[in-house]
């Protein structure tokens, strides 16, 4: 029986997830195996000996001080891209939004509130409609800067309402370029991807960078009036020069996620109150997500989806399965390995990854593995946590 602790309020499909006969799961749970929690801070809260993982429904994790946790081989999970589609579909909002004067023109029409004659009504719209005409979509370049889980998304969303799509994203992973459609034009360059788009679509990372990615400089690389998307975060774009580009109409339109005070005020800026993951099916994906990967974790050993530890699966083959944590330094698998052959227990499988100072292992084995080997292995130089799982 595992003991999970839960914190801030997890979707119910998520909680739902763990079996009642093999979790006890709640609030107040005592000396607890693992952790799952959404912005509960956990710097300063003491880690209990027992416990060997946490999740995090979501993707941030600076509520949890992960390098802690590494030391003491707790594992730290996240859920990248379970809240991929909620943002992708605000996007698709904020294109429409820059694109045509859908909000000038609902506020307009909130301001003839005193007219009561349908007649008299229609007739005032029909003379002022054209205040509010825009473009559209189709036939138009976006360009998608980051084509991780989120970007990859957008670029096949904007395939599907008609346009071209460029994209750029030098470190793309092998799973997101799987998912890319062939019909996205792939740029060497951010500056070229400006060059070419009428709407441009961050999605990458905050990470020192990228930082202002978006400036006075590269601002001068696109085309006249584009329109500028931010759903990624509000380091990416340097507000000032943005303002700039707007007031010299080399941007059309700003559209954020991310309201800064300077941003306020302006009929070309569009600003959201940073709801891009703000929906009822991101928070269960976000819950099942984090409950999925914790019982693997807990039942099988298995890492997906860690933030300190490498990602580190492996099929059952049979048999007994130890789990190892060990400092990322020679010898301590062979050591390992010889308290095992000592005992002349046989290895039916293995794989061994690491990640910065941490070494992750899963041994399959064919016979039961004693405590008192277990306490050997426990008890080898560089080794910080065992199990038998
Ligand atoms: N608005 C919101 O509420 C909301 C919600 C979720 C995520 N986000 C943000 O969306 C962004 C993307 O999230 P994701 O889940 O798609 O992340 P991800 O890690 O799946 O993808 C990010 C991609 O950006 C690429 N990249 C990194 N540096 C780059 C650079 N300089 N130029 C081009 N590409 C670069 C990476 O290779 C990766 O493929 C993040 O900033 C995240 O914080 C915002």
């Amino acid at each position: 029986m595992f003991r999970i602790k839960t914190f801030n309020r997890i979707a119910s499909r998520g909680l739902e997830a763990f079996p009642a006969a093999r979790y006890e799961l709640g609030p107040d749970v005592k000396r607890p195996h693992a952790l799952l929690l959404r912005s509960q801070k956990l710097h300063g809260a003491a880690i209990e000996p027992e416990l060997l993982a946490v999740a995090r429904a979501g993707a941030g994790v600076n509520n949890i001080p992960v390098a802690d946790y590494g030391r003491q081989g707790v594992v730290v999970f996240n859920t990248p891209g379970a809240n991929a589609n909620a943002v992708k579909e605000l996007v698709a909002a904020g294109l429409l939004l820059s694109s045509r004067n859908i909000l000038g023109g609902m506020n307009y029409v909130q301001t003839l509130q005193g007219i009561t004659d349908p007649q008299q009504l229609a007739q005032k719209l029909e003379q002022e409609k054209k205040r509010f005409a825009g473009g559209e979509v189709a036939g138009k370049t976006l360009g998608v800067v980051g084509l991780g889980a989120i970007g990859s998304l957008v670029a096949n969303m904007a395939l599907e309402l008609g346009m071209r799509v460029a994209g750029f994203d030098p470190a793309i992973s092998v799973e997101s370029a799987w998912r890319l459609p062939s019909r996205v034009e792939k740029m060497d360059s951010l500056d070229a991807l400006l060059a070419a788009s009428d709407f441009i679509s961050l999605h990458v990372p905050a990470i020192p960078q990228t930082q202002h990615l978006l400036n006075a400089e590269s601002l001068q690389k696109t085309r006249r009036g584009a329109r500028l998307l931010n759903f990624a975060r509000e380091e990416i774009v340097d507000p000032r020069a943005v303002i700039a580009a707007l007031d010299q109409g080399q941007l059309a339109a700003y559209v954020s996620d991310f309201p800064l005070p300077e941003l306020l005020g302006r009929e070309d800026v569009l600003l959201l109150p940073h709801i891009g993951a703000s929906t009822v099916e991101a928070e269960e994906n976000c819950a099942v997500m984090a409950a999925d990967q914790l019982m693997d974790f807990l039942d099988n050993g298995n890492i997906v989806n860690s933030v300190n530890f490498p990602q580190t699966r492996m099929r059952r083959n049979g048999g007994f399965r130890i789990t190892f944590t060990n400092d990322n330094v020679p010898r301590v698998l062979g050591a390992v390995l010889s308290i095992l052959a000592d005992h002349d227990i046989n290895v039916l499988d293995m794989v061994n990854k690491s990640r910065g100072d941490l070494a992750y292992n899963i041994i399959d084995v064919e016979t039961t593995v004693s405590s008192e080997i277990l306490a050997a292995i426990a008890r080898a130089d560089g080794v910080i946590r065992v199990r038998v799982v």
